[in-house]
This record gives structure tokens, sequence and C-alpha cells, in this order.
């Protein structure tokens, strides 16, 4: 084991935020798995995640509930939560952000994002989410499933240059952003976060994985993360509903993988080649 801390990102405007974050994707569906869901989150923060992903979407804002429970009487947090494309007109936009922060009993989201791209004009999007900056309810704003071309329109938008992040899918199996999506936001410093990063489990059962894995004293998903964990401006957000998995995945970033392990990966799940369209689950 090597270096303990983690790693952090440095967002356009100088935030920093830790590059190994915690996913909410299907909490608060069930009640009785909310207290699970709670103590993994907590213990996630005891051990430094302290990003947390979540969304309007996400059990219908039941994820959300379950952050504000997880992160009650805590400052040490950053926060990203998602607005519904078909909510994110001018007014849509900012009396979804008043819902998700009354959901997390917060008065401030970190970076707020627009889920996906729907059928509001961008520029009314980013004027919304410019004038919620300006209140104070979030501190910056970005996309997600967002392709190198939807980047290039974005950017052209008034105030659109001011994206603070793309979340895409990105992981061992996909790959694809590899050949132009993410050089092209390294170079303009606009970090990306990997979502899906252990494919929701599926890649875990992968032999090359597993050998690796292996050979490392690590678990396959400690190489899955500690694969996306080596890239610059990448943040990395696993979920679980396993206190003990929080502590497992945080650990990825002691993982010191060799150049001949990095090779095998290559071999197992290869770069693209070519583009590809952006692959969105
Ligand atoms: N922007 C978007 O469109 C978008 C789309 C998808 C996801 N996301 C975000 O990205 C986050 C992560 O993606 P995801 O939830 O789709 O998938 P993921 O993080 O790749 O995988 C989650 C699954 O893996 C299991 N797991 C977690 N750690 C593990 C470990 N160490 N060993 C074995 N299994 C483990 C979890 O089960 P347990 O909970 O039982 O541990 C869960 O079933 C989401 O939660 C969400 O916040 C965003």
């Amino acid at each position: 084991m090597q270096d303990e801390t983690i790693p952090t990102i440095r967002f356009p405007d100088g935030t920093e935020a830790p590059a190994l974050g915690q996913g909410t994707w299907n909490m608060g569906e069930n009640a009785a798995e909310a207290k699970r869901e709670v103590e993994s989150l907590r213990a996630g923060l005891d051990l430094g995640t302290t990003l947390i992903d979540t969304a309007e979407m996400y059990a219908e804002g039941g994820a959300e509930q379950i952050v504000g429970e997880a992160i009650r009487g805590r400052r040490d947090v950053f926060l990203v939560s998602k607005v519904y494309p078909w909510n994110a007109s001018r007014k849509g936009t900012v009396e979804a952000c008043e819902n998700s922060l009354l959901r997390m009993g917060t008065d401030r989201i970190d970076l707020y994002l627009l889920h996906w791209r729907g059928n509001h004009p961008l520029a009314e999007t980013v004027e919304a989410f410019e004038a919620l900056k300006a209140a104070g309810k979030i501190g910056a704003w970005g996309v997600s499933n967002f392709d190198t071309d939807d980047m290039e329109e974005l950017l052209a938008v008034p105030s659109g240059a001011n994206v603070a992040a793309n979340q895409v899918l990105y992981n061992l199996a996909r790959r694809g952003i590899e050949f132009d999506l993410l050089p092209w936001c390294q170079q303009r410093n606009i970090p990306v976060m990997a979502y899906s990063p252990i494919e929701q489990g599926r890649i875990l059962h992968n032999p090359e994985l597993i050998r690796i894995a292996k050979a490392n004293q690590a678990t396959p998903a400690q190489v899955a993360l500690a694969f996306l964990l080596e890239r610059d401006g990448v943040i990395v957000i696993p979920k679980t509903a396993n206190a003990a998995r929080a502590a497992e995945n945080r650990d990825a970033v002691s993982l010191d993988i060799t150049d001949e392990d990095w090779a095998a990966l290559d071999a197992a799940f290869p770069p693209p080649t070519r583009k590809k369209p952006l692959e969105m689950l």
C-alpha cells in the first residue's frame, strides 16, 4: 500500500474536491434499506470520500432524502445533484434546485448538473444555473452525458464556458471517451466525473481483472477504480450501500499498479481506436 491520501481535483473556479466520491443511484427506493444506505454514506464520509453524487431523478427525490440524512450536522461534504432535462427551463431549473435543497436539508449544492440533454435550449438552462450561482444556491454548474459536439455547442452559448464538469459513463469496459471527449475536457481543465465506474458490478467477474487484483492483493473493484483514479482530471463515484465496501472502495487510492498490469488491462479492455458515440446508462 502506497499513499493513503485521496487525491483532489481542482475545478475551473479553484475549488477542490476529492477525486473519489460516492454515488447514490438506487438509494431511497426501499425504506427497509434506508438505514444501511445512510450508514454506508457516513462511513465513506468518515474515510474522506466526501463528494456525494445524487439527482432529483434517483427514487424521485428519495436518494436526496437519504443524502440529507447522511450529511445532517456535517459540513465536510461536496454535494453534487442534477436537474431532469424536462425541468431544465429558466424557471423550472430554479424550482427543481430549490426542491433538491429542501429534500437534502441544506442551503447549497456545490455542483449542479443538467442530467442529460433535453428540449429546453441550453442557453436557458445556463441562464438559470448562473442565477442560482449568483444567489449562492449552487457553487458551480455542469452537465452530464454530453459528448464532444454537445460540449462545443455549450461553450458557444452565453456563459457556457463556465461549465465546471461533465459526468459521463466511464470504466474499463467503456473507454470510448478516451478517444476524444476525455482529452477535450482535460485540455480545457473541465473535470470529467466517471459514473458507473465498476459497470454496476458487471466487470468484477472478468478473469483478467480478478487475476490482476489477486497479484496486487487487491479486489477487482479496487483495480477498476484505480484504473480511473490514475487519469488526470477524473472524479470517480462508485455507489455502495455497504459500509465495508465503502472502505474497500476508498482504499483503491492506495493501489500502485505496475506497468505490466496496465498493459494487461489494455489487452483485456482495449482503448478505443476511433470515435464512438458517447454511451449512456
Ligand atoms: N449522470 C448519469 O446519467 C449517471 C448514470 C449512472 C450513474 N450515475 C452516478 O454514478 C454512480 C455510480 O454508478 P452506478 O451506481 O451506476 O454503478 P457502480 O458504482 O459502477 O456500481 C454500483 C454497484 O456495484 C456494487 N458495488 C459497489 N462497490 C462494490 C465493491 N467494492 N465490490 C462489489 N460490488 C460493489 C453496488 O452494490 P452495493 O450497493 O450492494 O454495494 C452496486 O450494485 C451512481 O450511483 C450515480 O450517482 C450517474
